[in-house]
């Protein structure tokens, strides 16, 4: 059976034009859902900017945005011979590495743009970008792909009639195109099966109220928004069999970084017995830290916790804290849908295995 037919992809982050002339354009996040505006990055500063401002944001979509934003750092070098040009795109790269500490998809784009910048041979500084530009695509296009491959594994986890809890936001907004945890229920969707979404609102920026709730509501899926501190009454209920959320850095042993919440939900699943599950691509694993004691996690301006969308919602003056990501060990994590099959029990075995790498060769990686 076909599931209904549902909206094409969005064009959340992507390269307009030639390598020497052309610019990113990206999906403004922060006026969605209100408004739909694409806006052009035409320097580093502007691309940095639009990181860090969460313009663009979802783990593999900001990698996406900081490749194709190296080049428009080494076109400010073009004049400069193809060693400036280099220098130029090197020190983009550098800058770029700044905007957001958490996802390891950010380093993982630019290490690739940086191999290709480093050992490309050509002395004429135009091929030299046109290659940058086929690498930064082709790391948007391979994102897409694995997109659709995580949802095609992930789709047969959700039975018909099921509800599924979500938080934050892992769909086409976070990836080149599909998502992730968002792509599983896609996918579930489009064979034909009958479920119900249930949307985290995501405090304190509301990505699942504003991103979430409104890709799938474009799609035609059955979505209820619930404010975060609704999910335990929720699952109470049994208006949740299953839940399924993004991941910014997966450690070797498969604990998971993602949006600050998802370790509470994590534990609420637990108590209730309910399934939950990672979706993330491999670019989201970091084997070189072998747990998620080591991954880094982003501060973030206090100002969105006491003026959330302009207006004061705390007395001035307050202490604050205010932590963008958690990490959620692997024990609570029932498996991880990769884009290569579900690792399934989630430990440092079954995370090198599913991803190729022989136990160890994950310590000699760490050595590296
Ligand atoms: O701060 P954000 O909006 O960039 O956080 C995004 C998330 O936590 C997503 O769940 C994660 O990046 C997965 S994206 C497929």
């Amino acid at each position: 059976v076909s599931g209904p037919k549902v909206e094409s992809s969005l064009e959340t982050v992507a390269w307009v034009g030639d390598a020497t002339t052309g610019h990113l354009r990206l999906i403004d996040q922060t006026l969605l859902p209100g408004q739909f505006v694409q806006v052009d990055c035409r320097d580093v500063p502007a691309t940095w900017e639009a990181i860090k401002s969460l313009r663009v944001r979802g783990a593999p979509a900001i990698g996406i945005a900081a490749a194709f934003g190296t080049l428009l750092g080494g076109q400010a070098g073009l004049n400069l011979g193809i060693e400036g040009v280099r220098a130029a795109v090197k020190a983009a790269g550098s800058y770029l590495r700044t905007s957001r500490p958490t996802a390891v998809n950010l380093f993982w784009a630019l290490d690739r743009m940086e191999r290709v910048a480093e050992s490309e041979t050509t002395t004429d500084p135009v091929v030299f970008l046109e290659r940058l530009l086929a690498e930064a695509q082709a790391i948007s296009d391979e994102d897409k792909a694995m997109c659709r491959s995580i949802g095609r594994f992930g789709a047969p986890l959700i039975q018909p009639g099921q509800g599924v809890l979500t938080h934050c936001n892992a769909g086409g907004l976070a990836t080149a195109d599909y998502g992730t945890a968002l792509a599983v229920i896609f996918s579930a969707f489009e064979n034909g099966t009958k479920l119900r979404v249930f949307a985290d609102e995501t405090r304190p920026l509301l990505q699942g109220a504003r991103l979430t709730a409104w890709e799938l509501q474009r799609r035609g899926i059955p979505v209820t928004l619930i404010c975060d501190n609704m999910a335990a009454q929720v699952m109470k209920e049994r208006k949740i069999d299953l839940v399924v959320v993004g991941a910014d850095r997966i450690a070797a042993n498969g604990d998971a970084a993602n949006k600050i919440g998802t370790y509470g939900v994590a534990l609420l699943a637990k108590a209730h017995g309910i399934p939950f599950y990672v979706a993330a691509p491999s670019s989201t694993f970091d084997l070189t830290i072998e747990d998620g004691s080591a991954i880094p996690i982003e501060q973030r301006d206090p100002r969105e916790i006491t003026h959330s969308f302009g207006r004061a919602t705390a007395p001035e003056g307050v202490d604050v804290y205010n932590p963008a990501f958690d990490v959620t060990p692997a024990e609570l994590i029932a498996g991880i849908i990769t884009e290569r099959g579900i690792i399934r029990p989630v430990n440092t075995e079954t995370v090198a295995e599913m991803l190729g790498i022989p136990r160890p060769a994950v310590k000699d990686y760490r050595l590296v």
